[in-house]
């Protein structure tokens, strides 16, 4: 999608439609809204107090202007009450528009954002709540809903204190970049195995300049990495764990580790899962997938911090040499571990991958990964989960999350959550039990992690949507994309906190 700003008048456009938001209680306070009705002869008043063409929040309706406006049909999108108009809204109510124009075939449209509010804020978000909506999870439909792609958004704002080009750039790469974590995770296992995505993961290098270095099995095994390599022992396709830096031009900066959980496909191994709902856990891989986009964002908008993403990508199936219960794996840093569960997989692919991450120079962490159950029973499907050891470093993602319009919740973490991943013959077990699940797996990551400050997002509940939208599609989410390349760009900006 194409996406370009006009600074100015109604008259300054030539477009084919326009979308303007309309509120619940009226527009007086924007003249912009009540120009554009006196010329509809009233149109939008209508609008208002009409059953069927409802100002209802996220509710669509076209009104022809028949000659009236230089444009030929104005889209009104429910927004709501004015006073509640804020980045949020705009997000939304620019996905509806979109959603809305895209099922009738319309692939370019002029889109008005009020200033209400603070309006950088809003026409980003309205860019992103776009690009977000040009989305489509019929990828194997071979037959009917063809969906045209979007091809051009033009904002239309009036009297902006700045030139918006940047940030609505900013917003539409971070936005593709989304959506493609959202492709990859709406891929199923026999279609994005461990192999075919370490290749997306190299097309995605060389296409935006990144290094990118994939060890095979064999490069596994030469540097001990026995946890992600148990994990998929049984299963025929082999794990990868991919590597991918991105430079600063300051070499000094900073090195940020991104670490993704890449589980192409989870059945739980020998402690297999139930059949209900076991098509989801093709989506395991969802964390890779926000590390892979987030450092497609980063190649292009190029923040001041050297970054290093480490893509843990395995298949957890119960074939015959499959890990088994009890069975001892050693990790990357030759820490033991018991396995008590083979379905608590995704901790064992990202022990090995934050140890690869320091030893590749990663000074500050993030992990991302759909990991526990526990998280979606504690937070349900709104709120990542987020995990932290330093309080400096955490505090630096939860503005980045703020920033973006993702919603985190802190969790805690301690040497009690420590205690039960105590193993009665190897340094630490897999499982805990099932009280406070999802803080008993990030202790488990915590002791891969190190000294280094490390945060662990579980987007178990977030990373899926199940519900179709009318500003976004049900299905992948991608996730964790927007907050990691804003904090990438936070960090370029001020460095790293300082620790207390
Ligand atoms: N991939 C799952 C977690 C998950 C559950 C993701 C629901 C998305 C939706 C993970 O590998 C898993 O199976 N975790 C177990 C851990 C347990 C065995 C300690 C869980 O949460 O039940
Ligand atoms: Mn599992
Ligand atoms: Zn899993």
């Amino acid at each position: 999608m194409q996406v370009s700003v006009v600074n100015g008048a109604l008259d300054s456009v030539k477009t084919d439609v326009l979308v303007a938001p309309v509120f619940e209680d009226g527009f007086d306070a924007d003249p912009f809204l009540s120009d554009l009705d006196a010329r509809l002869d009233g149109a939008l008043t209508a609008a208002l107090s009409s059953a069927d063409v409802s100002s209802k929040l996220h509710r669509a309706s076209s009104v022809l202007s028949l000659g009236k406006l230089p444009v030929r049909r104005v889209l009104l999108v429910g927004a709501g009450k004015q006073a509640e108009w804020d980045a949020k809204r705009a997000r939304t109510t620019a996905g509806t528009a979109i959603r809305h124009l895209k099922s009738s075939g319309q692939a370019a449209a002029t889109l008005y954002v009020p200033p209400a509010g603070d309006l950088v804020a809003s026409a980003a978000a309205a860019v992103h709540g776009a690009v977000l909506a040009d989305f489509s999870v019929a990828q194997y439909k071979t037959r009917g809903e063809d969906e045209t792609e979007f091809q051009h958004l033009q904002l239309l704002v009036a009297g902006a204190p700045q030139d918006l080009t940047t940030v609505t750039q900013k917003s539409r790469v971070i936005g593709d970049a989304a959506n493609l974590a959202r492709s990859l995770a709406n891929e199923p296992g026999n279609k994005l195995t461990p192999t075919i995505f370490a290749q997306r993961a190299q097309e995605v290098a060389d296409a935006h300049g990144l290094g990118c270095e994939i060890l095979d099995e064999a490069e596994l095994e030469r540097r001990g990495y026995g946890a992600i390599l148990g994990t998929s022992r049984g299963s025929d396709e082999p794990a990868r764990m991919v590597t991918l830096r991105y430079r600063a031009e300051d070499e000094s900066a900073p090195t940020l580790g991104l670490v993704g959980k890449g589980i192409t496909f989870d059945s739980g191994g020998i402690s297999i899962k139930p059949a209900e709902r076991m098509h989801l856990m093709k989506t395991d891989m969802s964390g890779a997938a926000a590390v892979l986009g987030a450092m497609q964002a980063i190649a292009q908008l190029r923040p001041s911090v050297n970054v290093v993403a480490v893509l843990c990508l395995a298949e957890n199936l119960p074939g015959p040499t499959a890990m088994k219960p009890g069975d001892i794996l050693t990790a990357g840093n030759g820490e033991t571990i018991e396995i008590i569960n083979t379905d608590a997989e995704g901790r064992l692919v990202l022990a090995d991958g934050l140890v690869h991450a320091k030893s590749e120079g990663a000074t500050h962490l993030v992990d991302v990964a759909t990991l526990t159950g526990a998280c979606v029973v504690a937070l349900g499907t709104t709120n990542t989960g987020v995990f932290g050891s330093s309080q400096p470093w955490t505090d630096a993602l939860l503005e980045a999350a703020r920033h973006t319009g993702e919603a985190m919740w802190q969790m805690p973490v301690g040497a009690e959550y420590r205690e039960r991943m105590n193993s009665d013959i190897a340094d630490i077990a897999n499982a805990g039990g099932r009280e406070g699940g999802a803080c008993t797996a990030a202790a488990f990551l915590q002791d891969f992690a190190g000294d280094s400050p490390w945060i662990h997002l579980d987007i178990a509940g977030t990373a899926r949507n199940d519900r179709d939208l009318p500003y976004v599609s049900k299905g992948p989410t991608g996730v964790a994309v927007a907050t990691l390349t804003q904090l990438a760009q936070t960090v370029g900006e001020r460095g790293v906190p300082v620790e207390q």
